[in-house]
């Protein structure tokens, strides 16, 4: 096993595991953040997105390794910057999940697509959430939310 490091949510960890292993795991297992879910591991549902350099990015396979020297935020670090924890409001609100496994991911690609359009129309929220998969069809909560988000102003510094 090689040791890499990984900088998540602003926090540098040393990572002692196998560096092929996929970023989600390391997040979820070596991290205890488990707010990235595991759904495809395919790259086909979203519910595993994080925010890497800012972009939308799957990391149920893609290796951990290869993302040393980046900045990575989860839903949790996301609760922190005031356009997360406005948008994480908005769902509660408006009760935008039911399981609520899809919710991340959905939250992570609201986030970047609000930081920056901070008011979007249908068509780019529609583009921004297409791979995310909801088994619950939560979207039309989940579109309210993002709406009042929008219409309050959104706070994407
Ligand atoms: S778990 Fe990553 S896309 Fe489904
Ligand atoms: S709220 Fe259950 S999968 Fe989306």
């Amino acid at each position: 096993m090689t040791a890499f490091t990984l900088s998540v949510n602003g926090k540098t960890h040393e990572i002692d595991t196998d560096p092929a292993k996929p970023l989600v795991y390391v997040l979820r297992g070596e991290l205890g953040l488990t707010g990235p879910k595991i759904g495809c591991a395919l790259e086909q549902c979203a519910a595993c997105a994080v925010l890497v350099d800012g972009e939308h990015t799957l990391s149920c396979n893609r290796a951990a390794s290869e993302f040393e020297g980046k900045q990575i935020t989860t839903i949790e670090g996301l609760s922190e910057d005031a356009l997360g924890a406005q948008i994480q409001t908005a769902f509660m609100e408006e009760n935008a999940a039911q399981c609520g496994y899809c919710t991340p991911g959905i939250v992570i690609a609201v986030a970047s697509l609000l930081k920056t359009n901070a008011s979007p129309d249908r068509g780019q929220i529609t583009e921004a959430l297409g791979e995310h998969l909801c088994r619950c069809g939560s979207h039309n909560r989940v579109l309210r939310a993002i709406t009042s988000v929008i219409e309050g102003g959104a706070n994407n510094g």
